[in-house]
Order: C-alpha cells, then structure tokens, then sequence
C-alpha cells in the first residue's frame, strides 16, 4: 500500500513565462494533516492550482502513487481532490443548500451539516447574505461535498475573528477524524496552521525553505518570522 497519498516532486509551476514555483517537493501521508506556511505571494496558491491542474507544472505530482501532472482538473477531482479556494468563490445568488448540492450528490449533506449546525438552520439564504466566518464554512463544506480523499484549504482562516477560526479549525479536526481524508492546509495564521496540521513547510520565494513537525514549532515560527 501507498504510503504517500499525495507526493510532489521537484515541481515548477508557470503564469506564462513567469516560474513562480520552483524544486518543490513534498508530501501528505494517508490520514496526515499537513501545512504550507509562507508570507503573500510565496506561491501557497500556486501550489494548490498545480496540485489541481490548473497552472502549468512541470515535474511529478503523485496521487495515490500515480503521477496525475497531465492530467485534466475534473479528472483530478474524480480521483479525490477538492479545494476550498482562495476568495471562497460561492455562487452569491444562490441559497446554502444550492451551493453545495452543484458540488455534490447530497449523501454528504448530513455530514457538512452536522459539521457546521449554522449551515443548516440558513440552508434557504443566499450565500451572498452569510458571515464571513459562515461563507468560509459553505467553502470548505462545499468541498467536501465531493468526498475527497485529499481536501486543499486555501487560507480559510482569511479575514475571520479568532473565534470563528477555532470554529473552523474544530471542524477541520473533526473531518480528518471521522472521514478517511487527508489535510493540506495553506496559511499565514500560524496558529491555525499549528491548530489542525501535524507538519508544515515553509515556502517562501516559490520555494521550500523549511519544513518539521509541529513539536519543532518554535523553529518553524522563527523562520517563518525570519
Ligand atoms: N494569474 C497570475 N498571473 C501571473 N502571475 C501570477 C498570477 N497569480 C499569481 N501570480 C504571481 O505568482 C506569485 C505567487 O502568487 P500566489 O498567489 O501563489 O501567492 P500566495 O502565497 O498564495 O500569496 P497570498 O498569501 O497573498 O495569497 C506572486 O508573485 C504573484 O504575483
Ligand atoms: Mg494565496
């Protein structure tokens, strides 16, 4: 069996002649939370888009042992990856329910919605008229929808209140404990990041500066702030 669910290998990523990411490698073990930690503009989003084929990569990115770098976003989604992107990106004018049923079946409906109770009792609002906090939380359920294997987290402590980021970052425990699914957490919140991931990387500068468990923490911390 697989140890890796997800490993990436000396990966570059481009916007058009630009290289933005650069000698990346890492990995996600089965069941591992893992973070991506990094100032603005050090490419965590970059390497989210690579991990879902949507910039273009080169080098090996390796899902359950086999390399899905060629391969299309939908085919990508298929084999279990889902993103809580950047921004949310939820459609404004549609209800809570709306939003997540165009991801998903509604088989993990009852799952998001015990997740997150807020949900249920607004499912009829437009998402548009939901919180911060509550929109994040549409975002990361919404994915979820899709019952991933691997859920990519784009900085969703964004913008929210430090009560709400340990809602979410309950929520997030919660998942990888009760569903077979593995975490790779982008942040600059570094208590969030430290809150739900057992290991981080640095990135800075499109690079992979420094990585450790959680335990070495204060080294971490001292880079990141470096
Ligand atoms: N569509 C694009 N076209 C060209 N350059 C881009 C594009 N998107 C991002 N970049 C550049 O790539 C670099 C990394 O951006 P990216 O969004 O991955 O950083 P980030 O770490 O997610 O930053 P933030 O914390 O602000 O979200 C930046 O220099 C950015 O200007
Ligand atoms: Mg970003």
């Amino acid at each position: 069996m697989q140890k890796y669910l997800l490993e990436i290998k000396n990966l570059y990523a481009y916007y058009g002649k630009a290289e933005i990411l650069r000698n990346i490698s890492i990995y996600v073990e089965k069941g591992e939370s893992v973070a991506v930690l990094g100032p603005n503009g050090a490419g965590k989003t970059t390497l989210l888009k690579s991990i879902c084929g949507l910039v273009e990569t080169k080098g090996e990115i390796r899902f359950n042992g086999a390399d899905i770098s060629k391969l299309k976003p939908h085919e990508r989604i298929k084999l279990g990856i889902a993103i809580s992107p950047e921004g949310r990106r939820l459609f404004p004018e549609m209800t809570v329910e709306d939003n997540l049923l165009l991801a998903g079946n509604g088989e993990m409906l009852e799952f998001v919605y015990n997740l997150f109770p807020n949900l249920k009792e607004k499912r009829e609002q437009l998402a548009k008229n939901m919180s911060g906090g509550e929109q994040q939380m549409i975002a990361i359920a919404r994915a979820l929808m899709l019952e991933p294997k691997l859920l990519l987290l784009d900085e969703p402590s964004m913008g929210l209140a430090p009560i709400v980021v340990e809602t979410i970052a309950e929520a997030i425990d919660r998942t990888r404990d009760e569903l077979d699914i593995s975490i790779l957490i982008v942040e600059q919140n570094i208590q969030m990041a430290f809150d739900v991931a057992d290991r981080a990387y640095i990135l800075a500068s499109g690079e992979v500066v420094n990585e450790g468990t959680i335990d070495n923490l204060q080294e971490i911390e001292k880079d990141y702030f470096a």
